[in-house]
């Protein structure tokens, strides 16, 4: 079976203020499964956005972007012109900034069922609705009818993932969906994120700073480390048998996964010791990554 996003040897460069090229993503691969929800880890700079904005085409303006694959669906999406629509949909931490709050809500969706669906009018009204109904909006009618800032942060979130389908992506991108959220909005957002995937085999790539998040949420975790991907397992592999000397750091330096909301920093400099010199190579395989170092690689 095809993966439902396939990405391989990825690098990203963002020239600086100097006008010299930093590499922010190393040749980076990374596949998620149809109905799979792939997590994807790593301390603040990582390059975990990066990955995904690389996936939907948002990098910087500056950004000089390679690639050897980039697959969704099968469909080789490497060399796509801008506007080409891919079937991917990304939301972000915060949805009030991808809201204009002088909108009603129902205008965010009515564009959307416009855009992606060519539906309009009372019938956009009605899939709007009903759009903000599967994602447990209670009273949806009277909600559509609503301004952004009348909706808690939960429910914005929900407004968010309920525009994110409408444009009837296989792929669902989440950067950090629940990071803004308090601990029991973001137990339910997730739960809805777990129930998609099931009702709508939905693949779905899930970045977080959270472990806790990880462990009730994903089938798979991709770690990454200074813009490369050490590690990638099952979230059992990757919690019971971690095989990167980063991962063991960031799983002993997290907090108790219990407590959902706790960041992922590892102290005193880790990332470099275990990246920067790239003593490790990653090859990557359907079921655990395979670490090989690299003095005794082929
Ligand atoms: N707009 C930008 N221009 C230049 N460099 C950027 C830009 N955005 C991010 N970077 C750099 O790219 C690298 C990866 O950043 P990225 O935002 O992907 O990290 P992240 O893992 O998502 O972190 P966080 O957990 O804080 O969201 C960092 O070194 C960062 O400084
Ligand atoms: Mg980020």
């Amino acid at each position: 079976m095809t993966d439902v996003l396939r990405v391989a040897g990825l690098t990203v460069d963002i020239p600086n203020r100097d006008g010299v090229a930093v590499r922010v993503l190393h040749d980076v691969d990374f596949t998620v499964g149809h109905g799979e929800i792939v997590g994807v880890v790593g301390e603040s700079g990582s390059g975990k956005t990066m990955l995904m904005r690389s996936v939907v085409d948002i990098l910087p303006e500056t950004a000089i972007r390679t690639w050897t694959a980039c697959e969704v669906d099968g469909v080789d999406r490497t060399t796509r012109s801008r506007g080409d629509r891919l079937p991917v949909s990304m939301i972000f931490q915060d949805p009030m900034t991808s809201l204009n709050p002088v909108r009603r809500i129902g205008y965010h969706l009515v564009e959307v069922i416009r855009r992606f669906q060519g539906v309009t009018g009372g019938r956009a009204r009605q899939l709007g609705i009903e759009a903000l109904d599967q994602v447990g909006i209670d009273d949806p009618a009277r909600r559509f009818r609503q301004y952004p800032h009348e909706l808690s942060g939960g429910m914005r979130q929900r407004v968010m993932i309920a525009m994110a389908l409408l444009a009837k992506p296989s792929l669902l991108i989440a950067d950090e969906p629940t990071t803004a959220l308090d601990v029991t909005v973001q137990a339910q957002i997730l739960d809805l994120i777990t129930d998609l995937r099931r009702e709508a085999r939905l693949a779905v790539a899930l970045v977080t700073h959270d472990l806790g998040v990880v462990a009730g949420t994903c089938d798979r975790v991709a770690v990454m480390c200074r813009g490369r991907v050490v590690e990638v397992g099952t979230t059992d592999e990757i919690f019971y048998d971690p095989q990167h000397p980063y991962t063991r750091a960031l799983l002993a330096a997290a907090p108790g996964t219990e407590a959902a909301g706790g960041s992922l920093t590892v102290s005193g400099g880790v990332a470099s010791e275990w990246v920067d010199a790239s003593a490790v190579r990653v090859q990557h395989s359907t079921t655990h990554a395979s670490l090989v170092p690299a003095e005794v690689a082929p």
